[in-house]
Parts: structure tokens; sequence; C-alpha cells
């Protein structure tokens, strides 16, 4: 039996890894600040849950004995201005390094961290020869223009194409950053102390009790809540970016998956390593639109052409390394998973 801490374990993703970590016979350590952005003010831990704000918190009895931390904590989505960012860093840079420091002391040698797609920035894109490319911004003359796809600066279209995990760090938002500087300091941490790092990252999470409408939210959840309030999902750009959207039950098999697979001493399992957590699936913002429209029976999607500067076009995960390092293949793919998560109950 596997002890395990598992962080953020009252969150959307954290509580399907404690019902799959304890259904697996794992003993969970399960801590949560509640933080108001994710809960509300005054939430209440659930039962199971000890109460504890990783930022400030002492971290040592929480550590005793843990073989595997599972980070999962963090405060999430796009939020609103630059008035978030110490908030990000805080709750994500910050307890990441708290985390690793207290690790080093207690002498625990494996974390299974949270990541995300964000850190990629923009998706890979191809030439017509099947070449990558670098390509420079989208400009606002084309948004305007309703020219959303992806061009080389000689006009050629590009496109798009499966993201490996050695593609760039390039995040764009101070969640991307502080996303990628979780990975930085697990890195650093693991070079420094030999210990184990297996970083996933997920991509669009979607399922049940997901949180509702909110800055902080996915775009599955946004089209889920104006669906609930009878009205269309509304849909920005032409509805043909590229994502691939990833069960929730899914995410927690993968966590399972590698918690199990830096217990078990199989060779390989050191270092610094990171995964896509994909469906391997991909679909477009219109489908996801449509596929819950059609589970609810509600108002057909409104494809608005309005855009935000800063998104990105295309992002789509190889799911090859997971599967083939990981043993991890998704279960439930987006066709099922989101016409079900139509009438799913939010948080
Ligand atoms: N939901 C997605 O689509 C998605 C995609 C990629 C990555 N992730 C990552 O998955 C993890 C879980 O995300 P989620 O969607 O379940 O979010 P969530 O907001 O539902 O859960 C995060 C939990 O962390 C807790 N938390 C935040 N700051 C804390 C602190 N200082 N001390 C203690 N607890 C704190 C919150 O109270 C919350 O319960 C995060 O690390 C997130 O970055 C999520």
């Amino acid at each position: 039996m596997t002890r395990v801490l598992l962080t953020g374990a009252a969150g959307f993703i954290g509580s399907h890894i404690m019902s799959a970590l304890t259904a697996g016979g794992h003993e969970v350590v399960a801590v949560d600040g509640m933080v108001p952005a994710a809960h509300g003010p005054g939430a209440i831990a659930p039962d199971g849950v000890q109460l504890a704000d990783l930022r400030v918190s002492s971290l040592t009895e929480m550590l005793d004995g843990v073989d595997v931390v599972c980070h999962q904590a963090a405060r999430v989505g796009a939020g609103i201005d630059a008035r978030d960012a110490p908030d990000y860093a805080a709750d994500n840079d910050l307890v990441t390094a708290r985390l690793l420091a207290a690790m080093f002391e207690n002498r625990c040698q494996r974390i299974v961290l949270a990541s995300s797609m964000v850190v990629y920035g923009d998706g890979t894109y191809r030439d017509r020869s099947g070449q990558i490319v670098d390509l420079p911004p989208r400009r606002v003359v084309d948004l305007e223009a309703r020219r959303f796809e992806r061009y080389l600066p000689n006009g050629e279209p590009a496109q798009w194409a499966l993201t490996p995990e050695n593609a760039p760090l390039a995040p764009r938002s101070y969640y991307a950053a502080s996303k990628a500087a979780q990975e930085s300091y697990c890195r650093a941490w693991s070079l420094e102390t030999g210990g184990a790092v297996t970083a996933l990252r997920y991509h669009n999470v979607y399922g049940p009790h997901m949180p509702r409408d909110t800055p902080y939210a996915g775009v599955a959840a946004i089209f889920r809540s104006q669906l609930e309030a009878r009205n269309a999902p509304t849909v920005f750009e032409d509805g043909g970016q590229m994502r691939d959207f990833v069960h929730v039950t899914d995410i927690a098999a993968a966590n399972v998956a590698a918690i199990e697979r830096l217990t078990s001493g199989v060779d390989g399992a050191v270092g610094f390593e990171a995964f896509n957590i994909c469906s391997g699936q991909p679909i477009s913002i219109k489908q996801v639109a449509e596929t819950l429209t059609t589970g609810i029976a509600g108002p057909a999607p409104l494809t608005t052409g309005r855009y935000r500067p800063g998104d990105v076009r295309h992002i789509v995960a190889d799911p090859a390394r997971a599967a083939t390092t990981l043993g991890f293949r998704a279960t439930i793919m987006p066709e099922r998973g989101l016409r079900e998560f139509a009438t799913a109950p939010l948080r």
C-alpha cells in the first residue's frame, strides 16, 4: 500500500483522484485550503480532507511516512487581469517550492505534479512539407477580417499538428507562467536531490463536479452553464479551434498510473518526466458546443466571430508517450463524455 499526500483534494480533479486512489487500496492524506476563488467564501472541507492553506501551513506532519506527493492544489483558470498575478505566484509557485523543501527535509523522493497544456502556449504547426514551423503571433488585422487560421510569413497556411512533450514551453498567461514555474521548480529539485518527478500535462479536463462558469473555469463549464440557463453557448472565432478534451475519471486514472509507476521501482522512473494527458481524439470547440447542446436538448450554439487576441488557435496533444511509458490510454472519448457531461452536476 502506498501512502499518498494529495493536495487540492477537495477540488474538481483532486476529489476524483481521491476516490480512485482509495478504490485502488492506497492510503490518502488529503489536504485542501478551500480557497474562496475555487469554492466561494466560507466553504467547509469535505469529510476526510484536512483544511490547510499550503502557503503557510506546516507541512512536516502531513508528509510523515508519505511515499508520493500528488500535487493538485493550484489557483486555476485565466484570471481577470494583472492583479491576479500575485495570487497565481503564491498558490502555485510558492506552494510548490514549499512542498519541495519540506519533501527534501522529510526524505520524500517522489512527486506527481498536475501540470497543464497551457505551458506550451500555442500548439505545434507544420508547413506543407511537414516541417515544424515557428509562427509569428496572429495579427489583429487578420482577426478583424475573420482570418483566424495560422499562416506562415509567406502567406501559406500552417497545419496544426500533435504537440509532443519536447515542444518548447511558452506560457501566455499568469496562470500558465505559474504552471511552467511549478515544472521548473520540480525539475531543479529533481536535479539537486535525485528525486523523481512526473509532470502530467492535462489538456481540457471536463466531467462531473466541474466548477461553474467563473473567470477561473474552463470552456466546457462555460458552455454548460450557458445551456443550463437556457442560453445558446457562444463560440468565439469560427469554432474551428482544435483542442483535446479529456474526462476527469481518465485524469484520475493517469495519476494513479503515475503514482504506481513511481513506487514500483520501474527502471527509468527517475528524474523529471512530463507527459501529455489527453483523450487522443481532437475535437473542435464548435463540436464541443454542439455535443453539449445535443446532450441537454438546448439551443444551438452561436458562433460569434468575436475573438480574444491572446487566445491560441489550436493546441492538440500527442498521447503516445503517456501510452508507452505510463500505460495510460483514455477510456472515455469526448463524443460520449461530453454528451453525458451536458446533464452532470456542476460544483
Ligand atoms: N481543470 C482543468 O481543465 C485543468 C487542466 C490542466 C491542469 N489542471 C490542474 O489540475 C489541478 C487541479 O485543478 P482543478 O481543475 O481540480 O481545480 P480546482 O480549483 O477545482 O481545485 C484546486 C484545489 O486546490 C485548492 N488550493 C488552491 N490553493 C491552495 C492553497 N494555497 N492551499 C491549499 N489548497 C489550495 C483549492 O481550494 C481547490 O480545492 C491544478 O493544479 C490545475 O492547474 C486543471
